[in-house]
């Protein structure tokens, strides 16, 4: 059984040998750039996780594993356009760095790269692994669209709020973890208890992103804290202050949102004690952990031994604990 660093080991290494057929060199520099700054690289080791629950070997599994990554990394990129962010994993952001006509194409790219890594799935599951794979970044572009849309609300609900991080967050976990799963030939009830385990584990691991905006160490967490509070994003911290706040204090946070010209050191500041006062990290944190243990029971009925759960067991519960 391989273990978290032994993976993340492989796909770096996938990572650093990925060869670039371009005649123009500057589209590529932006990503090597951001494939070299770190990176947690979960959504590949949740994939070559999952692949070895049913089999020893998981080399078939590596390329597409990279293609995820590489995938993610795109999302990145352009998420931190759409999000006016400076720095991510502690360095600045591609568009901070190059300008944002070039993060936009070699975003663009990177789309396209991590298709030709998922053209290297062995032809006995190439076209459903492709299909898990090409729906998933569909629906991973309208979780976006609504977490752009939901900036302007006023008003979204916590049923809103869940489909947009499901949509933009949980299902890339879940079809990494699905795809791994078909590669290493599991079943299809096996695939699917895999998937509803991935997307459960998104959603706590979007949750616990969103407190980190607040919550996290800036060095280690390696953006800019309250970013969301800044950029009017409804993250769950802010959707469940809105719905049960009262009185003065709902009419502040309607007013701190609604108003344009802020400055961002008071909005963040006065914002965070109205969570404060309303008691919001625990009812997150308590969100989050509902999500990890929904996760953990679904991976208990994986036909597969215990013994070969114990990684994907361990990730599950140290998503609720990462301060990155
Ligand atoms: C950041 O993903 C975007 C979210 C979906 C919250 P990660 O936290 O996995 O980012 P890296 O790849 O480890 O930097
Ligand atoms: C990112 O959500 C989701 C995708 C990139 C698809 P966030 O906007 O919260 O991610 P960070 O905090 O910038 O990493
Ligand atoms: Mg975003
Ligand atoms: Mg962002
Ligand atoms: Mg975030």
């Amino acid at each position: 059984m391989y273990n978290y660093p032994d993976l993340k080991n492989l796909v770096d290494k996938a990572i650093i040998n990925l060869s670039y057929n371009t005649e123009a060199e500057k589209l590529i520099d932006p990503v090597k750039y951001i494939l070299s700054i770190g990176g947690k690289r979960l959504r590949p080791v949740l994939a070559l996780m999952a692949c070895n629950l049913f089999n020893d070997k998981i080399d078939e599994a590596i390329m597409p594993a990279t293609g995820l990554e590489v995938f993610h990394n795109f999302t990145l990129v352009h998420d931190d356009i759409m999000d006016q962010a400076a720095v991510r994993r502690n360095f600045p952001t591609v568009h901070s760095k190059w300008g944002i006509s070039q993060a936009v194409l070699s975003g663009d790219v990177m789309a396209f790269i991590a298709n030709d890594c998922f053209l290297q799935v062995p032809p006995r599951c190439l076209l459903k692994v492709f299909k898990v794979f090409n729906k998933t970044a569909i629906e991973v572009c309208a979780g976006q669209q609504l977490d752009i849309d939901f900036e302007k609300a006023m008003i979204v609900t916590q049923e809103e709020h869940s489909r947009m991080i499901e949509l933009k967050t949980a299902v890339l976990l879940a079809a990494s973890v699905k795809i791994g799963a078909i590669i290493g030939g599991a079943d299809d009830k096996d695939s699917e208890l895999l998937y509803e385990f991935g997307r459960n584990l998104g959603l706590a691991f979007q949750i616990q992103d969103d407190l980190l905006d607040i919550y996290g160490d800036v060095k280690v967490f390696g953006k800019i804290p309250g970013g969301d509070i800044i950029a009017n994003k409804k993250t769950f911290l802010l959707v469940k202050a809105m719905e049960i706040a009262s009185g003065n204090q709902l009419k502040q946070l309607q007013e701190l949102f609604a108003i344009k010209d802020f400055d961002p050191e008071i909005k963040v500041k006065t914002v965070i004690g109205l969570y404060d006062q309303l008691n919001i990290k625990a009812v997150t944190e308590n969100l989050a952990n509902d999500y990890i243990n929904s996760a953990t029971s679904l991976l208990d009925k994986i036909g597969v031994d215990k013994e070969r759960k114990k990684e994907l067991a361990q990730i599950t519960n140290s998503l609720i604990g990462r301060n990155r």
